[in-house]
């Protein structure tokens, strides 16, 4: 692994160890939830079908999400992807299930919906809290993501009608943090002046500096049309650039084509598309992760000196706090307050070695 690899891990786990110690890191406003917040995580953002959830799955290349018509997402999920050692065995964990490794990813997805049915109810209510997964991968990024409930605009039966602006809320408090880098999802088969993802990024990212435009269901475009426009930034302009891409439809997935073939499809249908075959090699769910974790990196790198200084502050307020609570330590909680430390000590450690490495603007 390279060394900025190996920050990115870091900073993972450190997020990881803080959200087990407490909600955020803590109620109480400590150097844990500063920490927290100064550490990047994207979150996906858009209208109710709109592929969210498809969006996704694809970055992180496993079925293991629930999909489909209607609110299917009714909780966050703050989703975490730990890169391990290639040759390694690949793995789920949910932070409410400590002590359960899952290797079957069907079963990743069925315990997210029993979870959300455990807070919410088998109805189509929604829930603030969020769900903890991590999933440890030969084969991810360092990444932390987070899959949102569909914007929309009228409830349905079941639902109270303060539902819209409950979700809109639940999105907001994400979204509106500046660490946040948002994936703005439309479908192509809507008018993109419509979009509720773009206007919501719009309200709270106006520069667009952290605000991703993605397109899903180009296949699903009226004949004859081309989303040419709205790729082109010629519909609206976004600091970076829009990628468009094809995930699995419904019938894909009520037939279990699995993510290996729907790639290969989605690169077989830029490759020959006469309207998008000379943007295909900048379209499609792999380019879309290679985009965010370059960024990811770009925004970790500029932000070294600050999280090192809090990991600093952390160091301190921990070590006062574990001589605080003495040793040895029976609570589940002094062994979180440890761990973290630890890795606020190896961060601080390998971040030295790279500058003492005299390559201060990274390993390339
Ligand atoms: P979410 O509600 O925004 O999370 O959307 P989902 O990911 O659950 O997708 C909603 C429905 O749209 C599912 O049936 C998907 O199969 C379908 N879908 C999503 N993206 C595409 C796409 O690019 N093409 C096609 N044909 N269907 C898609
Ligand atoms: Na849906
Ligand atoms: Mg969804």
């Amino acid at each position: 692994m390279t060394t900025m690899e190996s920050l990115i891990g870091l900073v993972n786990r450190i997020q990881r160890a803080c959200t087990v110690l407490g909600d955020y890191g803590g109620a109480d406003n400590n150097a844990f939830s500063s920490l927290w917040e100064a550490l990047p995580s994207v979150a996906v953002v858009g209208g109710q079908s709109s592929g969210k959830s498809s969006v996704l799955e694809s970055i992180v290349g496993r079925d293991f999400l629930p999909r489909g018509s209607g609110i299917v997402t009714r909780r966050p999920l703050v989703l975490q992807l730990h890169k391990l050692e290639s040759g390694s065995q690949e793995y789920a964990e949910f932070l409410h299930l400590p002590r359960r490794k899952f290797s079957d990813f069907a079963l990743v997805r069925q315990e997210i919906q029993d979870e959300t049915d455990r807070v919410t109810g088998k109805t189509k209510q929604i829930s603030p809290i969020p769900i903890h997964l991590s999933i440890y991968s030969p084969n991810v990024v360092n990444l932390t993501l987070i899959d949102l409930p569909g914007l929309t605009k009228v409830a349905v039966e079941g639902q109270p009608e303060s539902i819209v602006q409950e979700i809109e809320s639940m999105v907001r408090s994400y979204v509106e943090k500046p660490n946040c880098i948002i994936l703005a999802i439309s479908p192509a088969n809507q008018d993109i002046a419509t979009s509720d993802a773009i206007k919501l990024a719009r309200e709270v990212d106006p520069t667009g500096e952290r605000t991703f435009g993605v397109l899903t269901k180009l296949d699903l475009m009226d004949k004859g049309t081309n989303a040419l426009d709205v790729l082109e930034g010629r519909s609206y302009r976004l600091q970076h650039p829009w990628v468009g891409i094809v995930n699995r439809s419904q019938a894909d997935i009520n037939r279990n084509v699995d993510m290996i073939v729907a790639r290969r499809k989605e690169r077989e249908y830029f490759a020959t598309s006469s309207d998008y075959g000379h943007l295909s090699n900048k379209m499609g769910s792999e380019y879309l992760a290679k985009l965010l974790s370059q960024h990811l990196e770009s925004v970790i790198r500029a932000r070294i000196p600050s999280i090192t200084s809090l990991i600093n502050k952390s160091i301190e307020e921990l070590e006062s706090e574990m001589n605080h609570l003495g040793r040895p330590i029976a609570l589940d909680a002094g062994a979180q307050l440890y761990t973290i430390l630890e890795l606020c000590r190896a961060f601080e450690r390998i971040f030295k070695e790279h500058l003492d490495g005299g390559r201060p603007g990274g390993d390339r």
